[in-house]
């Protein structure tokens, strides 16, 4: 893994977003992998600008989200969609056609839907830079402690600690889905590159056991040890509780020169 730690959240959300223009500079099909939640949204807004203020052409791309609630209509305000729609899509010139989500409504089988997403994946050329968040459990997309670690895209419920954890998006009178479509692990570890950013304290036990414990269900974000290029992007409080922050930091000095010399992809 390399691990970068910086300042605060705005350097997390600076650096991710120099490794997506890259990619879509650098290639004639990219496809993104995307992520909900408050983590990328500062990612966001640094794409929006780079848009808006330096013309960047995102018509090329195509994107695949990591999850989505289970029998929510994608006009929802609660929607992953929505929320996609709102801080990315609809301020950008991506092609909302070349944009899924794993969706899966009441009347339809979540297994032949997981497979569907799949194909669409492979059909595309598979996902070369995947953005992730981690929850304080561990989590990485809605793959809860104990999911599989050969998981692929399909239904989950959601633990107790994740919906207490996500129901401070939703108004008391608002209806919070408990199930969602996940890519699952295998699916995550699929991609080329992934990378993870963490930011605050609430997730420093998590990244720890993520980076220096044992590969384990139980930290299902462990499973990325296995990758052979995850990037984890920490600001100070999230990699406060990370053994060896000396050498993180003084390794990512020497890829800090590879990166200038040869980009951050191969
Ligand atoms: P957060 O969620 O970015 O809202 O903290 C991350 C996650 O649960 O994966």
């Amino acid at each position: 893994m390399q691990v970068i730690i910086l300042e605060d959240p705005e350097q997390v959300a600076q650096h991710a977003s120099q490794w997506v223009l890259e990619l879509i500079a650098k290639k004639a099909k990219p496809v993104l992998g995307l992520a909900t939640g408050s983590t990328p949204i500062n990612l966001y807004k640094k794409l929006v600008k780079s848009h808006q203020e330096d013309q960047i052409d995102f018509s090329h791309v195509t994107s695949f989200n990591l999850d989505e609630y289970h029998n929510i209509d994608a006009d929802n305000a609660q929607s992953y969609r929505s929320f996609m729609k709102e801080n990315l899509f609809d301020e950008i010139n991506i092609d909302q056609k070349n944009t899924y989500l794993p969706t899966c409504y009441q009347n339809e089988n979540p297994r032949r839907q997981g497979l569907a997403f799949e194909e669409k994946i492979q059909h595309a050329g598979g996902i070369d830079l995947q953005i992730l968040g981690i929850g304080a459990n561990g989590h990485i997309g809605f793959n809860e402690p104990s999911s599989s670690l050969s998981s692929r895209t399909r239904l989950k419920t959601l633990t107790q600690q994740t919906l207490k954890d996500n129901s401070r998006l939703f108004k008391a009178d608002e209806y919070q889905p408990t199930m969602a479509m996940t890519m699952g692990i295998s699916t995550i570890l699929d991609a080329r590159y992934v990378l993870l950013m963490a930011t605050g304290k609430n997730k420093a036990k998590a990244v720890n056991e993520m980076i220096t414990g044992a590969l384990s269900a139980k930290c299902p974000a462990s499973a990325l040890q296995l990758h052979e290029h995850a990037i984890v992007v920490l600001d100070k409080a999230a990699a406060s509780e990370l053994t060896h922050q000396e050498y993180y930091i003084w390794a990512d000095k020497e890829h800090q020169k590879i990166n200038q010399t040869y980009g951050f992809f191969l």
